[in-house]
């Protein structure tokens, strides 16, 4: 039998002798004397990123963090050194790209503190003598995957260098403090090039992603903060800028003519966000008319235009659907029905709608309640939006505001938008 699959054998050197090393000394400790808590937290300069590691760089944590080439990693890490170095010394394995091209791009970024140092190694002892001779609060290590350890004869990037070198940097994180950020990349399917394990070994695993002109920093893994946390920053010829209002920035370019847009006021991480979403309904000539939808579960689709169908007799099933959440954004957030729903018959009925919308539509039309509905509409209202459509339970707790407050419970209440 095999797994089907090209690529997939990966050849493991074993060491001569593989010993288990314990990162912690193992006397019994009643629960009760542990840990102090708050953990000790650096301010990395970068408000975002504070965010997104849930209020700082917790020190002898050991983060990981991906993105595809050419996304900003390095301009990222290069840039949250200058403001780590405020608080200690940085040791910045540069074995990607050497020295110069890293201080060159420093000086772009404006950054120069005599407490970064930038050392151009991919051996993974020589850096971490490096580390221990210097004694650095924060190690960067650009990249993983071109790291190696001599003692395997493996190329480096491969699974068993990826996997010994990262083992040898979390001892090293855990037994000297030392907080360790190691960047790693992406393979074109968008999981993490290297071994599952990798993403096991570290405390928290951010990934960097995004469009042409932005980029989304999000914790898939975080032991010391909450994940889907984000963060939004813009590429710019200074570097890496953040971005503190992501809902002005993703409306920020929606059209004077709202045919076919609705807003939707999401939540990601706990963090309002409003988002433009577009549908595009035309009629098909297909035997199967097309459904495109880009940023939202096709399925999800499916089920909203089946209910549209039942409850308007919108004929969908002639017609060809498109959808798009306006950046490329990817939502995930069931609330996001009552705004497609909104777009659909907005595109359909040729009839601008200038609200904005949250709530989940179940199979019978009835309109659900969803998490977070105070911060929604206060950040609606931030706005300056002048009417939000919510689901009835979710008007509970809602404080008298500006903005007015429409509840339904039924998708049928919608109707007198598009009359
Ligand atoms: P980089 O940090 O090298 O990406 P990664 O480490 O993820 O591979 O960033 C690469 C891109 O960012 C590069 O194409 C140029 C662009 N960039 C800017 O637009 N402005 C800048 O100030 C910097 C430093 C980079
Ligand atoms: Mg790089």
């Amino acid at each position: 039998m095999g797994c089907g699959e090209w690529n997939t054998l990966h050849e493991e050197v074993l060491k001569k002798e593989e010993k288990f090393q314990s990162t912690t000394p193992s006397d019994i400790t009643p629960l009760t004397q542990t840990i102090e808590y708050p953990f000790e937290r650096t301010q990395t300069g970068i408000g975002e990123l504070d965010r997104v590691l849930g209020g700082g760089l917790v020190a002898g944590s050991y983060i990981l963090l991906g993105g595809p080439p050419g996304i900003g990693k390095s301009t990222l890490l290069l840039q949250m050194s200058g403001g780590l170095s405020q608080h200690g010394k940085v040791l910045y394995a540069c074995s990607e790209e050497s020295t110069g091209q890293t201080a060159l791009r420093a000086k772009r970024l404006n950054i120069s503190s005599s407490d970064i140092l930038l050392f151009n190694e991919s051996s993974i002892e020589n850096i971490l003598e490096k580390a221990r001779n210097l004694k650095p609060s924060f190690v960067i290590i650009d990249s993983i995957q071109s790291v190696y350890l001599s003692e395997l004869q493996s190329a480096p990037g491969t699974v068993s260098q990826v996997r010994e070198c990262s083992n040898q940097l979390m001892h090293f994180a855990k037994s000297t403090s030392t907080s360790v950020l190691i960047i790693g990349h992406v393979t074109k399917e968008g999981s993490l090039a290297g071994p599952r394990v990798l993403e096991h070994m570290v405390d928290a695993v951010l990934s960097f992603e995004g469009e042409t002109h932005y980029r989304i920093l999000k914790a898939l893994k975080n032991r010391f903060g909450a994940t889907n946390e984000f963060g939004v920053f813009q590429m710019s010829d200074k570097g890496l800028e953040e971005i503190q209002n992501p809902s002005e920035f993703f409306l920020e370019e929606r059209g004077k003519d709202r045919i076919g847009s609705a807003v939707f006021t999401g939540v990601e991480g706990g963090r309002p966000l409003l988002c433009e979403i577009q549908a595009l309904t035309l009629k098909s000539y297909l035997a199967m008319p097309r459904r495109t939808s880009l940023g939202i579960d096709v399925n999800r689709l499916h089920l909203i235009l089946a209910v549209l169908e039942k409850y308007f007799q919108t004929p969908f099933s002639k017609y060809d659907v498109f959808i798009n959440l306006v950046g490329g954004l990817k939502l995930s957030e069931t609330a996001v029905d009552l705004a497609v729903i909104s777009a659909l018959l907005s595109s359909y009925h040729q009839k601008p709608v200038e609200p904005c919308f949250f709530g989940e539509v179940g199979l019978t039309g009835e309109i659900r309640s969803c998490p977070f509905g105070k911060e929604r509409v206060q950040e609606a209202e931030r706005l300056g939006f002048k009417e939000v459509y919510l689901p009835q339970s979710n008007q509970k707790g809602l404080q008298s505001s500006k903005i007015k407050v429409k509840v339904i419970s039924h998708i049928t209440e919608l109707s007198h938008l598009f009359s």
